[in-house]
């Protein structure tokens, strides 16, 4: 593996560059200026309202990317300065008549549609990296549902532009949800009312996994799994305002020695309206106090799935955790034979985007780094639609393009391995590609991931800088890698 940068090697990648010369580049780049202090992504969750902060420039006032039109769930402006200034007139506000008492709504009068999970894959939420131009790219691939990153109730109650941009759905996107992180059933209520008026999405799933402090402070995310009294009132909320599906995405529990989904599950049996109840649990096989230390648990996965009142209704139980290869899920479907026969895929979608593929051809897909290169012309063709070929829009898909590329070179290709498949928590010794394109693939520095960038969106303006923001490199800096951990990834 190559280590640092020397003038021929330089030279060496500025061949590549021309060899795979950029048609994404020249066919949409506008303009590319050195700097646009306000095109950096929205990387950082704003902590509350700053009344003095200049105002946040909205996603829906941008000059008009190619295919805008493509784009769902597009609130309309007007409606998100009434929330910003706190005028929004909610229907579930305390006093205010339910919608369905007054029979006015007609989109609540709709029939609930519910989503069949069933041998499908689905790409969970993926904050960050799993924007819509890295779904579009996913779907293209074989991915059957994909779902939102997930949006923080209060941020989005507040008119915050950069949250609602999270809801964004693409029309490729056939089935879609969006992941919801809420700390009680007021908030959860005024949500989904705005989302059921405004959005068009096939499910509504209520975080209950993130590990984050800043979101478990807020009491929402994991820590609702310990306040079952509020995670009832939240979901049965979802229940009664969305016209939609309502999933529960859950973690095994707070921490390894107090396991706590299997019986979370046998609660959301009776969590109900009108009949209708959790369409879906998906269950990621890690306490929260573990993130990403050891392999997650797929009996841990099964026991929930069959810790439930056999008398009620049985509500699916998906399984999540380290599936990186159709044997991957192969060998889960096996070690938990209760849970549903959908294949849910996180970082393996990230590491290998064309994972949907395998698992759906049950084969190991050699790709050649020039298919891979097409991949990433695909996501920057996307990311230029969705964020704008303007300056301001290519430094976005860079910036994107570059987290994505942090899980991207993890990848040891097929053709290259004593033994297959590739497994998730593993550390291949650094190697030298079958081209150079597949060595720069592979590297784990940043400065390579830059130079990939600049093969398919330009140059980087003087003094460009990149730390990614998962730090998903997981091949450890500071000591030896546990096995199965992924030491550096903060979310799970
Ligand atoms: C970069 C990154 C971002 C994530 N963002 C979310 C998120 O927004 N919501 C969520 O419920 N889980 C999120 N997760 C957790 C994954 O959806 C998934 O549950 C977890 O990574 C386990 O699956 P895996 O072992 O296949 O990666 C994230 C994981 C990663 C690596």
């Amino acid at each position: 593996m190559v280590e640092e940068t020397d003038p021929e090697r330089e030279a060496r990648l500025d061949a590549l560059a021309d060899e795979h010369l950029q048609p994404v580049r020249r066919e949409y780049v506008v303009e590319v200026t050195s700097s646009c202090s306000s095109c950096e992504p929205p990387l950082k969750r704003s902590k509350g309202r700053n009344r003095n902060r200049p105002r946040e420039e909205s996603p829906f006032e941008r000059g008009t990317p190619a295919a805008a039109e493509d784009e769902r769930n597009k609130i309309p402006l007007e409606t998100l300065q009434e929330l910003q200034r706190k005028r929004y007139a909610f229907e579930t506000a305390r006093g205010a008549q339910p919608v369905e008492e007054t029979g006015v709504d007609p989109l609540f009068l709709r029939p609930r549609k519910l989503v069949d999970f069933g041998d499908k894959v689905y790409v969970a939420p993926l904050t960050t990296v799993g924007n819509l131009p890295f779904r579009r790219v996913l779907v293209d691939l074989g991915a059957d549902i994909t779902c939102g990153e997930m949006a923080v109730a209060q941020n989005l109650i507040e008119g915050q532009p950069s949250e609602w941009a999270l809801l964004r759905r693409h029309a490729s996107e056939k089935v879609f949800g969006v992941q919801i992180a809420a700390a009680h059933a007021d908030q959860m209520g005024q949500c989904c009312e705005l989302i059921r008026r405004y959005c068009d999405v096939d499910f509504v799933d209520v975080n209950c996994g993130c590990p984050i402090d800043p979101i478990c402070r807020r009491g929402c995310g994991a820590s609702l799994m310990r306040k079952r009294a509020k995670l009832r009132g939240v979901v049965e909320t979802a229940l009664r305002t969305v016209a939609c599906a309502v999933t529960v995405k859950m973690r095994t529990g707070w921490t390894d020695d107090t396991p706590s989904a299997h019986t979370l599950v046998g609660l959301a049996q009776s969590w109900q309206h009108r009949g209708r109840g959790v369409e879906a649990v998906f269950v990621h096989g890690r306490s929260r106090t573990q993130r990403y230390s050891r392999l997650a648990d797929w009996s841990a996965i099964n026991r929930v799935a069959t810790c439930q009142d056999e008398a009620a209704a049985l509500i699916p139980v998906i399984g999540n955790g380290d599936i990186l290869s159709h044997q991957d899920w192969e060998a889960k479907r096996a070690e938990a034979p209760r849970v549903e026969s959908c294949a849910m895929l996180a970082r393996g979608a990230l590491i290998k985007p064309w994972l949907p593929t395998e698992i759906k051809e049950r084969r190991t897909w050699d790709i050649s780094a020039s298919e891979r290169l097409d991949i990433l012309k695909s996501y920057v063709k996307y990311g230029l639609d969705h964020w704008g070929a303007d300056a301001c829009g290519v430094q976005r898909t860079r910036r994107f393009l570059l987290e994505w590329l942090s899980f991207l070179h993890r990848y040891t290709p097929a053709g290259l391995l004593e033994r297959l498949p590739q497994r998730i928590h593993d550390r291949p010794p650094s190697f030298v590609g079958r081209s150079d394109l597949e060595t720069l693939f592979a590297s784990p520095l940043a400065v390579d991931w830059i130079k990939i960038t600049e093969m398919l969106l330009g140059p980087v303006p003087d003094g460009f800088r990149f730390e990614p923001k998962h730090k998903a490199n997981g091949y450890g800096t500071t000591g030896p890698p546990v096995a199965g951990a992924d030491n550096n990834n903060d979310w799970g």
